[in-house]
């Protein structure tokens, strides 16, 4: 939800009047996957860093603009079967936040449609660490529980066993939900700030110069439409890659094995 702040200068405006303008631009947003039918819409609403580092002014406007935002639309969230959730150290923001917070994801919890999840004083290398917190407080307490050490119960099953990326996923913030397939940026910065940066591993990245409070359901649809034009390989060669395309390789296959043995310890001059 980049570039509030730059809407409002453009105008002459205080900042807060585009963080107001940006959280309308939320529910428009949200209804718009609703339609589509987008399982989950994930809002960078606020980072770890922008409370420590903005006045305590503004943190404390985007709260209450937080609060009357949730107030205002569960009901347009339950007329459009969107649930909420959130994702960060949410422990950490002011009480009567939190408590708001919980009652609009109470309010929305039997929707069934998208799922809006707001990230919310969400740093992702701190997700990261509370994960393997996480983790090595879960095998504290079995090590306890067995009456054995730490390392004795690494040992029996092995750390390969105990640590994988699917343990790591298993704590992260998101584990109940799939990695994004598309990250949308807007107001043309070209950075990931520190958002899902696991998650993100193989996600497609769209970056509009539109600011977010310019931003609406319809560019939603075009940045979906470019992402639906894009070829996910994963690592991999992707569907275009033809068995044709492979057998065009199979030269280059011989040509690496010929390389291969003129570079025996006996032939020392390399092509
Ligand atoms: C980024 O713009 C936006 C934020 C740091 C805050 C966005 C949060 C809200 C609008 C609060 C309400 C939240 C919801 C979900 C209703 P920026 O200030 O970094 O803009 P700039 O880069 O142009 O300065």
């Amino acid at each position: 939800m980049d570039g509030n702040g730059r809407w409002a200068g453009k105008r002459s405006l205080k900042r807060f009047l585009g963080h107001q303008q940006g959280a309308e631009s939320v529910q428009f947003v949200v209804e718009t996957a609703s339609r589509i039918n987008l399982p989950f819409l994930t809002l960078y609403a606020f980072s770890l860093e922008n409370n420590l580092r903005r006045p305590k002014s503004e943190v404390n406007f985007l709260m209450r603009l937080l609060r009357s935002y949730l107030v205002s639309n569960v009901k347009r969230m339950n007329d459009n079967n969107v649930r909420m959730e959130y994702i960060g150290r949410i422990q950490e923001l002011p009480s009567e936040v939190q408590d708001t917070m919980q009652w609009a994801s109470e309010a929305t919890a039997r929707n069934s449609g998208t799922t809006l999840t707001l990230a919310l004083n969400y740093g992702s290398r701190s997700e990261i660490v509370d994960a393997v917190r996480s983790i090595l407080t879960g095998l504290v307490a079995e090590a306890h529980q067995r009456g054995c050490s730490l390392e004795d119960l690494i040992q029996v099953d092995g750390l390969e066993s105990r640590l994988d990326e699917h343990h790591i996923c298993d704590h992260l913030y998101t584990a109940h939900m799939p990695d994004p397939d598309l990250v949308i940026r807007t107001s043309g910065e070209q950075r990931i700030s520190n958002f899902l940066l696991w998650q993100i591993a193989y996600s497609e990245i769209f970056i509009t110069d539109r600011l977010w409070p310019d931003f609406r359901g319809i560019h939603l649809l075009e940045a979906i439409q470019a992402y639906q034009k894009r070829e996910r390989r994963f690592g991999g060669l992707g569907e275009t890659f033809t068995d044709e395309d492979l057998d065009q390789l199979e030269p280059a296959c011989q040509v690496a094995e010929e390389i291969a043995t003129e570079l025996t310890p006996n032939q020392l001059t390399p092509r």
